[in-house]
């Protein structure tokens, strides 16, 4: 009897990516999304690359708890997924009760029903914007978590403990937090990708829609900082990697294979990448030319961050595969497939 995996915010960036890799690998998924971040482009790519037209898209809004009861109502479900939830920095900075509300609601929601209808396995959705600005890298699994530098963060920390607290408390619970670095690039069929709302805050969709021209000029926040070439250092995952990393701890909750209540992943590549590295393998790869200037640098941005990924390598059995070069063309390959080109 195959098992089934409850993937919140399922039609987003990462839940479609993690969906394919689900339905793929065997298991059966409900989606599930409230839609507010995105539109049904991913869930559609979905259906196509998995052929599974019987996909459905259930809409819940996460924060609607008799829409939640009416979910665990309709399914039996084996372990669940947690990705909805907002995601950007600067907005949770500025509208932090937005962010605070939704996160944290959401996930207490969601935690409450499996509870109520014995889904023993949770899979939080977490970030590497947890450790805040370390100075003692690579990060591993074990370093301290400062003070987080967002309101966004701050409810990833949160949701961490809410987790914890849930696993330790309810024995018929067990939970495993993802810290992801920073996931980009898109599926090889360029049928799901990252749509960002509006103006990208993350680096490679500014990049590919600069270079599909939606963009006029990419901004590199600072050069100044104290690293090889002065742009920030960060740990790149590949998307498909990421949900690959998805499956290997979904895995390992189902199959009994946890040593505790609680586990903690980093999934990354162990690679420091700048920025400027980033932009000059886009170029390159991909035969263009970046219009880009240097700019001031951007408020809370942390010079440099990026994982010892050891710990995924022995616990789940699961390590980054995929070149920096193929990620940027088919991040590349996605902008076009969007820009109709
Ligand atoms: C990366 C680097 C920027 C845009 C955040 C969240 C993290 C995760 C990913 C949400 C930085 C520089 C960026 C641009 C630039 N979650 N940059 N020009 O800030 O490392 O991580 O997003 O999705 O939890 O904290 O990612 O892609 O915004 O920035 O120079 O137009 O690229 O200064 O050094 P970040 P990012």
């Amino acid at each position: 009897m195959k098992k089934t995996v409850l993937v919140s915010g399922g039609a987003g960036y990462i839940g479609s990516h993690v969906t394919v890799e689900l339905l793929q690998a065997g298991y059966e998924v409900v989606v599930a999304d409230n839609m507010s971040n995105c539109d049904s482009t991913c869930f559609e790519g979905v259906r196509k690359i998995t052929g599974r037209d019987d996909l459905k898209l259930n809409i819940v809004d996460f924060c609607d708890k008799a829409r939640v009861e009416e979910l665990f109502s309709e399914y039996k479900m084996d372990a669940l997924i947690h990705f909805a939830a907002f995601k950007a920095v600067g907005e949770s900075v500025a509208d932090p009760l937005k962010y605070y509300g939704n996160n944290l609601e959401s996930f207490v929601n969601v935690i409450g029903a499996a509870h109520r209808h014995g889904l023993h396995n949770i899979l939080f959705s977490s970030s590497a914007t947890v450790y805040g600005q370390v100075e003692d890298l690579p990060v591993t699994e074990k370093t301290p978590r400062l003070p987080a530098t967002s309101p966004y963060g701050n409810t990833k920390q949160i949701c961490e403990d809410i987790l914890r607290d849930c696993t330790s408390a309810y024995k018929d619970i067990k939970g495993i937090a993802l810290r992801y670095f920073n996931p980009i690039g898109a599926h090889p069929s360029a049928l799901i990708g990252e749509l960002p709302r509006g103006v990208p805050n993350n680096l490679v969709p500014f990049i590919t829609q600069t270079a599909v021209g939606k963009r006029e000029c990419l901004s590199i926040f600072g050069n100044d900082y104290p690293t090889p070439d002065g742009t920030c250092l960060r740990d790149y995952i590949d998307i498909v990697d990421l949900a690959k990393a998805h499956v290997a701890a979904v895995s390992r909750m189902l199959d009994g294979k946890m040593e505790a209540d609680y586990e903690i992943f980093n999934v990354g590549t162990g690679r420091p990448v700048s920025v400027q590295e980033l932009v000059d393998t886009f170029e390159k790869v991909n035969g263009l030319k970046l219009n880009c200037k240097i700019a001031p640098r951007r408020d809370g941005d942390v010079t440099a961050i990026w994982a010892d990924t050891a710990l995924a390598g022995e616990k789940l059995g699961w390590k980054a595969t995929r070149e920096l070069s193929d990620t940027l063309k088919s991040a590349w390959e996605w902008e076009k497939h969007i820009a109709g080109k």
